[in-house]
Order: C-alpha cells, then sequence, then structure tokens
C-alpha cells in the first residue's frame, strides 16, 4: 500500500486530494518519486491538493515549488491585488478585507506572460470561512451563454490600470480598506526607467499621468486553448475588471463612486478592445456563471494547493478571525 491516498472532497472533483497516510511522511522524496503522477492529475482534474504532509513555513512551501519543478517562479508583475513579499517569489494572498469574496479568476489572464501554476499553502486557516473556491475553466467556458461568447471571442478585451505613487488620500483609502496599490508595489521598483522597462517586457502601454500616477494597458483575448491539452478555457478577469455594485456590493460601489471613482484614480476599466462597452448584463450573466461553477474547501494547517492556472480558477471566501495562506506562482 502506498504511504499516501488519492480521493475528492467534492463531486466536481476539483481539486483532487493526496493525503500521507503517515506523519511525517518526508515531503521531498515523495515530491521526487511521485512527480509524473502529480503532474498527470493536476493536468487531468485542475488541481491537487497535498495534506498532512510535514509542510509548516514559507521554507518548506519554497521546497514543495522546488522540487516539483512545473516552471520557474514568476514575480507578481503588473498584478493589481493587494499583497505583501514573503520571500523569494512567495506572497501573502490577497490582503482584500476579510469581509470580500474574491470571485474565480485565474490569475494574471489579463496579461501576456501568466503564470502557468499558482500554488497555495495555507499556515493558519481562518477559524471562520476563508475557504478558497474553486472552479473549473473548461466547465466556466462550456456554461457562458453563446450570445455572449460570441461577442467575447469575436473581440479581444482591453483592460487598463492606474496606480499612484504617492498620495496621501490613497494612503488614507487604503487605511479604510486596501484596495489601491501603488506603481512601485506593482512593479517593485520606484525607478521610473525600470517601469518602462517592464511595461514593454510583458507589452503594457503606459501613459505617466499628472501627481506621477501611472495608467498601464493591455489587450488580451477572453477564452485560451490550453497550451499542453488544447482544452478551450474562459479566461480573462472582465469581471474583475469592471466596476459594478453585483462584484463590490453597493456600499463600495457607492462610497468609491462618490469619493474617488474619477478618470485618472479609476483603478480599473475594461471594455472590448474596439472601445466598445460591455454591457453589464453580460457582466452579470458571467458572474452569475461563475458563481454556479464555484466549489470551496477548507484549508487544513499545512495545505498545500497546486493549481493549472489555466484549467482552474481560484477564489476567496469571506472569513473572520486571523487567517494566513500563502501564494506564489511560476511560468
Ligand atoms: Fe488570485
Amino acid at each position: 500500500m502506498p504511504d499516501f491516498s488519492q480521493s475528492f472532497i467534492n463531486s466536481e472533483q476539483l481539486p483532487l486530494l493526496i493525503e500521507a497516510r503517515t506523519k511525517h511522511l518526508p515531503i521531498v522524496p515523495f515530491l521526487q518519486e511521485q512527480r509524473l503522477m502529480l503532474i498527470e492529475n493536476i493536468l487531468r482534474y485542475g488541481g491537487v491538493l497535498l495534506r498532512g504532509f510535514p509542510i509548516a513555513d514559507a521554507k518548506d512551501f519554497e521546497t514543495v515549488i522546488e522540487t516539483i519543478q512545473l516552471g520557474k517562479t514568476v514575480n507578481y508583475i503588473g498584478g493589481d491585488s493587494p499583497r505583501v513579499k514573503v520571500r523569494g517569489g512567495i506572497y501573502t494572498s490577497t490582503e482584500a478585507p476579510p469581509s470580500v469574496k474574491i470571485p474565480l479568476h485565474n490569475e494574471l489572464s489579463f496579461v501576456k506572460f501568466f503564470p502557468r501554476h499558482i500554488y497555495f499553502f495555507c499556515e493558519t486557516p481562518a477559524p471562520i470561512g476563508g475557504e478558497t473556491i474553486l472552479g473549473d475553466a473548461r466547465k466556466i467556458y462550456q456554461s457562458v451563454h453563446k450570445d455572449v461568447m460570441d461577442r467575447f471571442t469575436q473581440k479581444e478585451i482591453q483592460y487598463a490600470s492606474s496606480y499612484y505613487y504617492k498620495s496621501l488620500f490613497m494612503e488614507w483609502v487604503n487605511s479604510l480598506q486596501p484596495s489601491h496599490k501603488t506603481w512601485r508595489d506593482v512593479f517593485e521598483t520606484d525607478d521610473k526607467n525600470a517601469v518602462e522597462t517592464l511595461c514593454r517586457e510583458n507589452e503594457f502601454a503606459f501613459t505617466w499621468l499628472k501627481k506621477d500616477w501611472l495608467k498601464i494597458s493591455q489587450t488580451r483575448p477572453a477564452v485560451l486553448a490550453h497550451p499542453t491539452t488544447n482544452e478551450k478555457v474562459w479566461f480573462n478577469q472582465v469581471h474583475l475588471y469592471d466596476f459594478n455594485p453585483k462584484l463590490l456590493g453597493w456600499w463600495r460601489y457607492i462610497g468609491a463612486k462618490l469619493f474617488y471613482f474619477q478618470k485618472d484614480t479609476r483603478l480599473h476599466e475594461v471594455s472590448f478592445a474596439d472601445g466598445m462597452r460591455i454591457s453589464r448584463s453580460d457582466i452579470y450573466h458571467v458572474l452569475n456563471v461563475l458563481d454556479a461553477n464555484t466549489v470551496k474547501f477548507s484549508w487544513a494547517k499545512g495545505d498545500v494547493l497546486i493549481l493549472d492556472n489555466v484549467l482552474a480558477m481560484h477564489g476567496r471566501a469571506p472569513f473572520s478571525g486571523k487567517r494566513r495562506v500563502l501564494a506564489a506562482m511560476t511560468a
């Protein structure tokens, strides 16, 4: 009998749970011996959850990522979610307020060089809520209404983001609710030339605005064929770039609209690539499809989740109490 078991924790079969049968089963030899099995299952199911292995801290998490060798660790360049770098390519998962639900998304699906895999490590599970939510991007692709799909596939998506540099007002907004990043945090430098180089490398158009605000934009397709399996997936972040009350909740929506939602201080803008507005009904349809295809699982301390970032979407349920989940990506 092997030292580990395989099972599912939901009928959606996402993720595959791989659980150590014995305490202190060394993680490195396990990953080396089972690497191909793990890769095969990540491709089949979209993700695997390692549970019951001696993975205690960020260093152990880093060892898991290095040992499974799915790619090179990448930084969160161009990412819009507030997060803190822990070590190397390891970050806290989003610092967005606990009361906010983060809807399903593929990480950095709005950039050309998106990560192929994303990894999560649960250092401290939330006492209430805080589950990571998951969705199979293949099923989501199949579930989007044909008319909406036609509009999204015929035209590409244009994303734009605006980031501040130094602003007491934006810091005050963030002290109430972390929501807006500086471009220093987005690009991990405060050298404007380095920012411009990173923009060119990542194929972002960029404009410096007054008071050192930076606007970046890029055009990306709405769907993708998986690079290995060729399966079609829904792969965009239109629903997160649109400013609407269904996503934000009414009080946040009204507060943002009243206080800082002006042209240059909008965090996000989105349209079709030809500049045509994406209708709110299309956005709400997408949000409903995502909700209908959402599964969630409760974290146990020491869990590591490895997702194929093209096949599987992820998000976060609201929570209360202390929660610390780390994240890393490879390309
Ligand atoms: Fe994410």
